[in-house]
């Protein structure tokens, strides 16, 4: 199973690293099985599977709800939660409670938290209490009132400098690794070079450790126009849309179901025998 030493002397030992999103059983156990090291139940279910505008209205619960599931398809692979909004932003004690409920009913290995500033104090806590937190530092989708939309950060001096002192500090208090999100990417290779701890990056260019996307943009499931740092390694949309318009075609036509996928009192109508009364939603997931 990968750990945060493993993720540690990735760096050390300078092995890139991929990181994907899950939010279900099914997609994480394809994706634990593909040998992902890292899958972070990210907050970004609020706007890719719950339809959210943007990911503050999401709850702990929610999450939590989601956690579960990944948790029960993932063998191999470190999972972290995501603390949502509103989940550890009022006191340190709110915020060692939603930490804890990741990691006794979610299963998770580790959170992860956005922002500098009072975070410092809630990582040293949280990572003096075992529990080990990844920070989340740029484009944190989280402030997005206050960042005027989802926009690019750290364009200027002034920027840039408080995200390599936050992201400093942040390791001085425990954090076992750094998202940089959105960042220019000679920022974001400036921030990696100056720590010891790994960086994994989403629109940061390349010089971070690691490489984080959301499984829907990565797949193609979401459609329109993504985002410069999106690249699709597949169209699923497509194919979903393909398909589900030749199934609806062929049950129109009778063509499905054939005599190949239905049952007869005899068993001769299914080429395996073993497989006639196996009536299972998702067999062999
Ligand atoms: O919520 C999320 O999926 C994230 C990643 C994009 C880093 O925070």
């Amino acid at each position: 199973m990968t750990t945060v030493l493993d993720v540690q002397r990735f760096k050390e030992e300078g092995q890139r690293f991929a990181v994907l999103t899950a939010y279900d059983y099914l997609s994480a156990k394809i994706l634990d099985d593909a040998g992902m090291p890292i899958l972070l139940v990210g907050d970004s279910l609020g706007m890719v599977v719950l339809g959210y505008p943007t990911t503050l209205p999401v709850t702990l619960d929610e999450m939590l709800h989601h956690a579960k599931a990944v948790a029960r398809g993932a063998r191999q692979a470190l999972l972290v939660g995501d603390m949502p909004f509103m989940s550890y932003h009022a006191s340190v004690e709110q915020a060692i409670a939603s930490a804890g409920r990741f990691i006794q009913e979610g299963g998770m290995h580790a959170v992860k938290l956005e922002g500098g500033g009072r975070i410092v104090e809630i990582t040293r806590q949280l990572t003096s209490m075992g529990i080990p937190v990844m920070v989340h530092l740029g484009l944190t989708p989280q402030f997005v009132n206050q960042m005027g939309g989802f926009k690019v950060q750290g364009k200027s001096d002034k920027q840039a400098a408080r995200i390599l002192a936050d992201a400093k500090e942040l390791e001085q208090a425990g954090a076992f690794s750094i998202v940089l999100e959105g960042v220019p990417s000679d920022l974001a290779t400036r921030v990696t070079k100056a720590l010891r701890i790994p960086t994994i990056g989403i629109g940061a260019g390349s010089g971070t450790d690691g490489q984080v996307l959301v499984f829907h943009d990565m797949l193609g499931l979401t459609t329109g126009k993504a985002p410069k740092f999106v690249k699709r390694y597949a169209n699923l949309a497509d194919d979903i849309t393909r398909a589900a318009k030749q199934y609806a075609q062929e049950v129109g036509d009778g063509t499905f179901p054939g005599p190949e996928h239905s049952y007869s009192a005899n068993g001769t109508a299914a080429p395996v025998k073993a497989q006639l009364d196996e009536v299972k939603y998702g067999a062999g997931a």
